[in-house]
């Protein structure tokens, strides 16, 4: 039995240091929630002093540089015209969707038979999911995600190509095998309730706390499980929850979705309620959309300290409904809420462009955000969506060193309009509404830099970086 963990202890080993020196932008409350300007860091020159992996020490240079005698110019990476962030924080993005995104659209359930489901089919080819994995990785790493809360499929090779590429970054990821045993094709289809959950079970025996890995039990969405399926994920859950296992889900995304929740499970109350009376929502159960809710199901995700995904950009894509990010936050009963791609939904691998879109959303709900919130939710608040608040999304001492670098200059254009902005929020909301798939330099993951947009080799493994 693995240890009963809440979040992921650090012990340094007294490894080498190395330094990141630069502004840093990095979250340590909600302020959706208390005061937005007590809820932040900014440093405008500072250092990140990192050992092992985990963060040490964030502090200004000038008055913590006499500290470190080990650190010097060659072991310092030095940043200007930039903001350092924590790593940013996919809640909900299926990687096995990468090869269909863009496909020309419909509602959500015309879009899952006529792109989705064929190109899912295919991952039984595990040469074809070690292909997409390695794909979507440089992706994420690109736009300076470092932690991803992702669906595979059916297959058990689809989970597989997932971790090992993950552990080749040494990446804090969380993925599982997806229960679905009716309404596909059967080429997609699990063969049975009882044999999806064997097989979760045994992926989850080998994946789960394996280095940063974190198993998820993952029911596609209800209309795609027997009633008997949800309640053996429901019990794998429930038997593995306080070892950090997540479950994670579609919920209440589109009008036409949750007609058929309605037709098919008429005795609960609600959709929320279907995965409730399955043991499908505790503590780390992940909802991505959360679109079309009723105040009761508000109030269910918050006694039980669920994670709401938002997904802008998928939800404008299918047009199907728009998630309240301001409804999710009320006072009396907050959610905690990040922000998801949603690839194939979404149209991006970008969390800053997400942010673009999920400042549009709110418009059209009449209500702002500003740019200390939507970072907030891009870093910190998924963190907490995932409950790994005391682990990742903030650059903090004993935090681990996933780190996101972003250009305040990617472009001709933005660079002129940089000089227009006052604070580094400005700077910051100008990136996200103006920058595209280019704005992010470097990322670390657990303090080695495995990207950076200005080195020959891009993209670099842990094992190639230790040489
Ligand atoms: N609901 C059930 N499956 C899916 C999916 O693959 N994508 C989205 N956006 N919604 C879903
Ligand atoms: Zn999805």
């Amino acid at each position: 039995m693995k240890e009963n963990r809440d979040y992921f202890p650090v012990n340094p080993t007294g490894g080498k240091l190395t330094g990141i020196r630069g502004e840093v932008v990095t979250f340590i409350a909600d302020p959706f929630l208390v005061n937005s300007e007590s809820c932040y860091r900014h440093i405008e020159d500072a250092l990140i002093v990192i050992q092992d992996g985990i963060i040490l020490e964030v502090e200004d240079y000038k008055s913590i540089i006499s500290e470190y005698p080990a650190l010097d110019e060659s072991n310092i990476d030095v940043y200007k015209d930039s903001v350092i962030l924590p790593g940013f924080i996919d809640c909900h993005v299926h990687y096995v969707q990468s090869p269909m995104i863009g496909s020309f659209g419909d509602t959500l359930l015309q879009w899952l038979n006529e792109y989705t489901f064929p190109t899912e089919s295919k991952y039984k080819d595990k040469a074809f999911a070690d292909e997409v994995a390695k794909v979507f990785f440089r992706q994420l790493l690109r736009q300076g995600t470092t932690t991803a809360n992702v669906f595979s499929t059916t297959f058990a090779t689809s989970v597989d190509a997932f971790f090992e590429e993950s552990e080749r970054y040494n990446t804090r990821m969380i993925t599982g095998k997806v229960f679905q045993d009716r309404n596909l094709p059967d080429s997609l289809k699990d063969e049975s309730a009882e044999e999806s959950a064997e097989l979760s079970e045994s992926l989850l025996n080998k994946w789960h706390n394996k280095g940063r890995q974190i198993y998820a039990v993952i029911p596609r969405f209800a209309p795609t499980s027997t009633e008997l399926q949800l309640k053996l994920a429901g019990e794998i859950y429930q038997r593995h929850i306080d070892e950090g296992v997540v479950m994670h889900t579609h919920l209440n995304e589109s009008i036409g979705e949750k007609a058929w929740v309605n037709e098919l499970y008429p005795q609960f109350d609600s959709y929320t309620d279907v995965y409730k009376n399955f043991g499908l929502i505790d503590k780390r159960s992940v909802l991505a959309h959360s679109c079309l809710m009723e105040e009761s199901e508000w109030q269910t995700l918050h006694m039980a300290q669920c994670g709401c995904a938002h997904c802008p950009s998928s939800n404008l894509f299918l047009g199907d409904g728009e998630f309240s990010v301001w409804e999710a936050k009320d006072a009396q009963r907050p959610v905690r809420v990040g922000i998801g791609t949603d690839v194939g939904g979404g149209t991006n691998f970008s969390i800053p462009r997400q942010l673009n879109e999920a400042y549009k959303v709110s418009m059209l709900k009449r209500k702002n955000i500003s740019a200390i919130h939507s970072f907030y939710l891009a870093t910190y608040g998924g963190a907490e969506a995932l409950h790994l608040e005391k682990t990742i999304g903030s650059l903090k001492a004993g935090y681990e060193a996933d780190i996101a670098v972003l250009n305040l200059k990617p472009s001709e254009f933005v660079e002129w309009r940089m000089q227009f902005t006052d604070s580094i929020f400005d700077k910051l909301f100008v990136l996200q509404t103006l920058a595209l798939d280019n704005m992010n330099r470097a990322t670390y993951v657990a303090g080695k830099k495995v990207y950076d947009q200005s080195r020959e080799q891009e993209f670099m493994y842990v094992s190639e970086l230790n040489k």
